[in-house]
């Protein structure tokens, strides 16, 4: 597992999930179109759950800034696995609020695929589609996405589990904690986000606030979110709810 390390790190507070999209998705923007004037493409991976819904509407909209969407490839950090029209998949999720509102070219889409009963063998796959991706070279996603759970994970890497000290594979099966949507998950490890130039984290409500508190302020290395350290630049979007000002 990597340590915590002293990555650029910017925390964002905001009135409210409103607030803190419109702010995720202004600087996406800037950094989209900052990154293009150097390089052909932007690699981007989609975070799951329902927080970042209010950022893709935000995206599809453009009333943040227009992106060169044919010059955008979009992945998922994650997928449960159900089937991509299954309410409960993030690919479905994305589909409907960003992809379908679009005119980005379907090969630039690449979701991880959960096409049956063979979770591994479509883990593996997804692991292939990113190394050729990159050429065989390290996963080097501009930007990734990400959520955070009340006890910490992110992505689908859980606490207390073995998948968060691969430093091997880029792509596992994981099984998430009784209580959480779909057990059966496809994940991209720690060595696939922390690659990323930057992430950006998305979180709100009371719900999250320990959660926060105990990555921000306590760096708690036992929570899998502690450990996300891209390699340039970690942004944090967070309302009042889960990351009150110290002294109101
Ligand atoms: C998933 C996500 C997961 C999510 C957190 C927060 O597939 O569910 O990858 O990591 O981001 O659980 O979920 P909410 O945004 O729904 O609170």
């Amino acid at each position: 597992m990597t340590s915590p390390s002293d990555v650029p790190t910017t925390v964002h507070r905001h009135a409210d999930l409103e607030a803190l999209s419109r702010a995720a998705a202004r600087a996406l923007v800037a950094d989209i179109e900052s990154v293009l004037e150097s390089q052909d493409r932007y690699a981007l991976a989609l975070a799951g759950g329902s927080t970042p819904r209010r950022l893709y509407e935000l995206l599809a909209a453009g009333t943040e800034g227009a992106l060169p969407w044919p010059r955008i490839h979009l992945f998922w950090g994650d997928e449960r696995y159900v089937p991509p029209t299954h309410p409960d998949s993030n690919t479905r999720r994305a589909r409907q609020v960003l992809i379908d509102e679009i005119p980005i070219p379907a090969d630039n889409v690449h979701p991880i695929p959960t096409q049956g009963d063979a979770p591994e063998a479509d883990a593996a796959a997804y692991e292939a589609i990113l190394r050729r991706f990159f050429s065989d070279g390290p996963p080097t996603f501009d930007t990734v996405l990400l959520g955070l759970g009340s006890d910490g994970h992110t992505a689908s890497l859980f606490p207390e589990t073995s998948v968060l000290a691969d430093d091997e594979r880029w792509v596992r099966v994981v099984t998430a904690p009784p209580r959480h949507d779909v057990s059966t998950r496809i994940s991209c490890t720690l060595p696939v986000l922390n690659g990323a130039r930057r992430a950006i984290f998305l979180a709100a409500g009371p719900r999250k606030r320990a959660a926060v508190h105990r990555v921000l302020n306590e760096q708690d290395e036992s929570l899998p979110a502690t450990h996300v350290q891209p390699r340039a630049q970690l942004d944090w979007y967070l309302d009042r709810a889960c990351w009150p000002p110290k002294h109101d």
